[in-house]
């Protein structure tokens, strides 16, 4: 219902808007962007947001930039998202540029959409290293489950409202992404306020876990984090952390279900490292760096269903790109679909192949479900390892069939199975 009434909302303004679009488009058409790169600006104020919806709506994300190379250019085009004018940098080659040019040519950016939903958090500033570390330390203890699926309800809440528009309306989704961001909030000021209370001073914390960290962490100017700072990074770290790895998770399992010579392939690598352990022992780093083909089936996973579908940057000065001009202030936009699925890259690419990894040579910046650069996720290796553990576990324990072999998995903004992925659990008798 609130898709049905952001759509009645978004063709209301498309309406109104419409005197507006002749002055824009002739404004565009007149503003000397003979050397702009090739593409469309979209309908006034949403521009291609729509349609880039729809698409992963529907499970065709990928189709949204092959579609534009296909029709405008296969190195760079623009468009017209989540209200920003955006110049999109495609295959290895803009990947590269994107992610070595931080700070020189663009700057880390996120939609205003996102700000209003993540606040202050360092992440969405344009740079901040220090913090980065703190991106792999553990969440509060948060014990009480009523709480944590509290929270949790409005975490999923708040994540439906990631690459929307941002219409603050009620009903819309961004409204309620707003709501839910500020009950999150609010709750963990709570938990902050309490934790403070505990704390005898900063070098001696009563636990240590991401919230005590970000207690004893300091700002640009040396001054420590005020309480909503710390909830904001607290936030935008459960998003950046939970939704990423549960996202992967759960396309291993689908991939899993529909290849059974690559399970029983990565049963027989758990079950050697399982037999190897003592009753209780918990793995150890070595175990993990024997998992090399589980974690080539995680890394094709990663290739061809990537939580996150690329990032924005923000053009820090005018610079030209493969002949054409991006201007100052503009966004720009790469993503993971102009590598990933690409024959001239990855051939024979929409076939789950683990081996892949182990057996061809990658070209450098094609396999990027991490991004890239000073900007590249710091919590690639924790991501790895608590994928892996599960991953040991669950085969060890069992094997799934899927409920329903043809779900269909949109990307919203994750990919996300319409009907939760349920699987028949068969447990088995190995260990
Ligand atoms: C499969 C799991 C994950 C994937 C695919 C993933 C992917 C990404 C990507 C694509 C970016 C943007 C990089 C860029 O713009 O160049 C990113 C940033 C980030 N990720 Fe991850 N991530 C995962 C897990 C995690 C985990 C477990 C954490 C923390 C515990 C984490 C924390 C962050 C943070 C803090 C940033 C922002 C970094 C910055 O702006 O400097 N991620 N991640």
């Amino acid at each position: 219902m609130d898709v049905h009434l952001n759509i009645n909302l978004l063709y209301i303004l498309l309406g109104l808007s419409a005197v507006a679009y002749l002055v824009i488009h002739k404004f565009s058409n007149s503003s000397g962007n003979t050397r702009l790169p090739p593409g469309s600006l979209g309908w006034p104020i949403v521009g291609e947001t729509l349609e880039f919806q729809r698409l992963g709506q529907c499970g065709k994300s990928d189709e949204f930039p092959v579609q534009r190379m296909n029709k405008y250019n296969r190195e760079i085009f623009k468009t017209h998202l989540f209200g920003e004018k955006t110049i999109t940098l495609c295959g290895a080659t803009g990947n590269k540029f994107l992610f070595t040019g931080e700070k020189t040519y663009v700057l880390t950016w996120w939609p205003n959409s996102l700000k209003k939903l993540f606040g202050d958090s360092f992440f969405t500033t344009p740079y901040e290293e220090a913090v980065r570390t703190v991106a792999c330390d553990m969440f509060a203890s948060m014990d009480d489950p009523n709480w944590q699926k509290m929270i949790l309800d409005e975490f999923n809440i708040l994540l439906k409202g990631v690459f929307q528009f941002p219409i603050y309306f009620p009903g819309t989704r961004h409204y309620k992404a707003v709501k839910a961001a500020a009950v999150i909030r609010r709750e963990l000021m709570k938990l902050i306020q309490s934790r403070r209370g505990l704390m005898v001073d900063l070098d001696r914390r009563v636990e240590r876990n991401l919230i005590s960290h970000l207690m004893g962490t300091k700002n640009e100017d040396g001054e420590l984090l005020s309480d909503k700072e710390i909830a904001d990074n607290v936030i935008l770290l459960m998003n950046a952390g939970h939704d990423t790895s549960s996202s992967t998770m759960m396309m291993l399992m689908k991939y899993l279900a529909e290849s059974p010579d690559c399970y029983n392939r990565v049963l027989k690598e758990q079950r050697e490292i399982a037999s190897r352990k003592s009753p209780g022992e918990l793995l150890n780093k070595d175990d993990i760096s024997k998992m090399k083909y589980s974690w080539g089936v995680i890394q094709e996973v990663l290739r061809m269903s990537p939580p996150v579908q690329g990032t924005f940057r923000k053009a820090k000065v005018d610079f030209t790109y493969s002949g054409f001009s991006i201007p100052k202030g503009w966004a720009v936009w790469w993503t993971t679909s102009t590598t990933h699925k690409s024959e001239e890259y990855f051939p024979n690419a929409e076939t789950f192949d683990p081996l892949r990894f182990a057996r061809d040579n990658i070209t450098p910046y094609s396999f990027v479900p991490f991004g890239g650069g000073p900007r590249m996720c710091p919590g690639r290796e924790f991501a790895k390892v608590e994928i892996l553990v599960f991953l040991h576990n669950l085969v060890n324990m069992f094997k799934w069939e899927l409920v329903f072999p043809d779900d269909v998995i949109s990307v919203d903004p994750m990919p996300t199975s319409s009907k939760g992925l349920p699987v028949y659990l068969y447990s088995h008798p190995y260990l």
